[in-house]
């Protein structure tokens, strides 16, 4: 159909030569992205499309397109490698694994793999409990009984649990929480260098203070591998690490339990299968990253020859290719009644951690989060309800992470 300014691709998307404007939707985009790239499938696997955070790229959706997409050893995670003319924004604090490429990626994985294994991360069980119910506690003694559960449990728990394990627990959270926001999200190009400036002289000053008084800790661990053999861990790669696990470790798992609480109290008959038999909980985490993944598209990969995605061929020299998890989750030819938020289904297999060599690290530690987290919050509110319209939650914008800013629930 055509309008004014182009082609509407889906109910909401319009197209103009060529390239689908994601980015002038805004907040609807936000509210709703599964629809759009259903739309997108629908007519093909990629797709030319200017995001929310300005650039233009390809857009690749389907299941097993994003799988390949994510496998492709031709596509390069080195923002080194982008097209001379990409306006890219400034990389906060220093170079860290989710931007290298072989051999330097398993070299800097190496490093940090040991912390996040199923064994280590089970001995975290009691410390994440604990910290739930402390949380919870404040929560409870609210005396309207109510509470925007973003703030209450969803960003504190992960962010608390992150800066335990890297040992720094003075993080100024509300100042990193602000950058880390900043440097992911669609805010503007000037926005974003300030931030990139600011948390760099932060972390600069964080890791000066642990080489004064080393712990028993991540970090600590990190500068002695800095200090002792610079070609393991430069000082630069340094501050990149410190920057992506704490923006890692906390972007995400915020909204995999907001994502996930708001799915059971909007499925009432799932809620009351899951308060009945705790034994489904496992599977339930599984579907909730399946049905509302907190990342929404991959981070960037770029080509370095032209790259062929069902008869749909993208040039090399640097393209921006993005592949969209949470379509491929939400892809009928792999997960059937794909729309459906059903916590008895096998939802293994779904990409919400990626897929490959990028596959997520802290995905053990983010299921213990959640599952802690959920199930604490069930018991201890058995009245826990919604305390507002689903239409009047806000989403953050941005392709890459998928929450809403706030979640108000009374109990
Ligand atoms: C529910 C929570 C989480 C989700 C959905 C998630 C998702 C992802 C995804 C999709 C990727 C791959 C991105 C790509 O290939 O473009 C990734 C990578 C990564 N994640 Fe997570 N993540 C979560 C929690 C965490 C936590 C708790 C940590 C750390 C403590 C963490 C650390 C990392 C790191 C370091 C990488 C880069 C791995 C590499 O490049 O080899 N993530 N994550």
């Amino acid at each position: 159909m055509p309008t004014r300014r182009g082609v509407a691709v889906t109910a909401v998307a319009e197209e103009r030569d060529g390239v689908v404007d994601l980015a002038a939707m805004g907040a609807q985009l936000a509210r709703d992205p599964y629809r759009v790239y259903a739309a997108l499938r629908e007519r093909g696997p990629v797709h030319r499309v200017r995001m929310p955070e300005g650039a233009v790229c390809w857009l690749v959706v389907g299941y097993d397109e994003v799988r390949a997409v994510l496998n492709d050893p031709t596509l390069s995670k080195d923002w080194r490698n982008a097209a001379p003319d990409m306006a890219l924004p400034p990389v906060a604090a220093g170079p860290h694994m989710l931007i290298a490429d072989q051999p330097n990626h398993t070299r800097l994985r190496k490093l940090v793999a040991k912390e996040f294994t199923a064994r280590r991360v089970e001995a975290m069980a009691p410390r994440v409990q604990q910290l739930t119910d402390e949380l919870l506690d404040a929560m409870l003694a609210a005396p309207d009984r109510r509470a925007d559960l973003v703030e209450a449990l969803s960003f504190p728990l992960p962010m608390s649990v992150i800066c335990e394990l890297l040992g720094v627990p003075d993080l100024d959270r509300a100042a990193f929480r602000h950058w880390s926001n900043t440097a992911i999200g669609a805010e503007p190009p000037q926005a974003k260098l300030k931030a990139a400036e600011e948390v760099g002289v932060y972390l600069r000053d964080l890791v000066a203070a642990k080489r004064e008084k080393p712990g028993d800790d991540l970090l600590s661990a990190l500068i002695r591998a800095t200090d002792e053999d610079g070609d393991r861990l430069s000082s630069e790669e340094l501050l990149g690490m410190a920057w992506i696990l704490l923006v890692a470790g906390h972007e995400t798992t915020v909204n995999l339990i907001s994502n996930g609480v708001l799915a059971l109290l909007r499925h009432p008959g799932q809620l009351a299968d899951l308060r009945a038999d705790f034994g489904l909980l496992e599977g339930a985490v599984e579907e909730m990253l399946r049905y509302d993944g907190p990342v929404e598209t991959s981070t960037f990969r770029f080509t370095t020859e032209p790259l062929d995605i069902g008869g749909t061929v993208i040039p090399g020299g640097g393209e921006l290719v993005l592949a969209a998890l949470s379509d491929a989750d939400r892809d009928p030819a792999r997960f059937e009644e794909s729309g459906r938020f059903d916590i008895h289904r096998d939802a293994r297999g779904h990409v919400a951690f990626g897929h490959g060599i990028h596959y997520c690290v802290g995905a053990p530690l983010a299921r213990l989060e959640a599952r802690v987290a959920i199930r604490s919050l069930l018991e201890r509110c058995p009245d826990l309800a919604l305390d507002t319209h689903p239409d009047a939650l806000t989403w953050r914008e941005g392709l890459l992470m998928r929450g809403p800013h706030h979640l108000p629930v009374r109990f």
